[in-house]
């Protein structure tokens, strides 16, 4: 029989034993995973973990903001944020591959990241360990696309301040142990937020893989008004936690249409939801006519830049569950 309270308590211990007296940093995505691999390294070990948070700038709308509130002042742990959008941005300009564009964002999280654990080192003195919430599953069956799987040896391409070219850390990984409900449960036991517990994943290239096309901040924030409404609307209607995941993916496919006595030439916006047990298959999610009517009429009466709204009846496989 497992207790969080039990659990906690043994990694708690298991995590002081490794980390003594040196210093740990974790990458907070917003996900529930590296938040509560935080939160128990915190447990285990107080101030000498440092929490960042790098703003991609293709975040969804609020979400830097709740990870710094929850954390700093919710949950009182130290969090460096970092807005790097225009950094992130820029990479991102004239690119239209998918797989292009999860390349560019891998790797510049990964140079910011590193550039900001070298600055860190310096202030506060060195950093030894990296925390990292890889769960059971990940270990039996290692995904190869996750940004947040940063490697352990981390090259310091631009050499900040006089420190050494090569950072080495070793890993810290509290959930390795654990499946997706018992992190929920953890969480949910440490004090985190219900709603970042229950929060459906988000992938780590974020809404650039659903701004299909070149990513620009005019599309994104378009784009963040629209996930905004779909994300309300499903949870105004009590359907949140049934479903694996929802979001809009805004298409550059423009068509006509009338507003008033005007005719538009706008964006289609899709809207998707699918209900999944593991993410390999899911199933398009039969969302009530009522429900998928208010957000529709919402998107296009809220978001002069949208115009017309189609729902996906696809399921995986055939077609992944992003679009990009
Ligand atoms: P697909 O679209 O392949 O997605 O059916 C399966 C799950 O993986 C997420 N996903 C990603 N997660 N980086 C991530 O961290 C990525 O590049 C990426 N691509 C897809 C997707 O949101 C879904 O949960």
């Amino acid at each position: 029989s497992w207790t969080p309270e039990q659990v906690i308590d043994e990694t708690v211990e298991r995590i002081r034993k490794q980390v003594g007296q040196e210093r740990v940093l974790c990458a907070l995505s917003g996900g529930v995973d590296s938040a509560v691999a935080a939160l128990l390294v915190h447990r285990a070990i107080g101030d000498q973990l440092t929490c960042m948070f790098v703003d991609t700038g293709c975040m969804r709308a609020g979400e830097g903001e709740q990870v710094v509130e929850t954390f700093r002042n919710h949950l009182h742990i130290p969090l460096v944020a970092i807005n790097a959008s225009e950094r992130f941005l820029g990479k991102l300009a004239g690119v239209v591959d998918p797989e292009r564009k999860r390349k560019i964002i891998g790797e510049e999280f990964i140079r910011v990241f590193e550039e900001e654990a070298a600055k860190l080192s310096v202030e506060q003195g060195q950093i030894s360990f990296l925390a990292q919430g890889t769960l059971y599953p990940d270990v039996i069956e290692s995904t190869s696309h996750d940004t947040a799987s940063t490697a352990t040896r981390i090259k310091t391409h631009h050499n900040v301040g006089g420190l050494p070219e090569e950072m080495t850390f070793q890993l810290v990984e509290p959930l390795r142990m654990l499946f997706k409900d018992e992190v929920r449960e953890i969480g949910l036991e440490l004090g985190l937020p219900e709603e970042w517990v229950w929060r459906h994943p988000f992938p780590g290239p974020g809404l650039a893989i659903r701004v299909i096309g070149e990513v620009t901040e005019e599309k994104l924030n378009i784009l963040r008004r629209a996930d905004t409404i779909v994300i309300e609307e499903i949870r105004r209607a009590g359907v949140y936690r049934e479903l694996g995941q929802a979001f809009a993916v805004l298409t550059p496919i423009q068509s006509v249409g009338v507003m008033g006595d005007g005719r538009t030439y706008a964006n289609l916006v899709a809207v998707r939801a699918v209900t999944t047990g593991d993410f390999m298959t899911a199933d398009w999610a039969r969302l009530s006519p009522e429900l998928l009517g208010r957000i529709s009429h919402r998107l296009v009466n809220e978001v002069q830049e949208i115009n017309r709204v189609v729902y996906d009846i696809t399921s995986k496989p055939p077609a992944t569950i992003e679009w990009e």
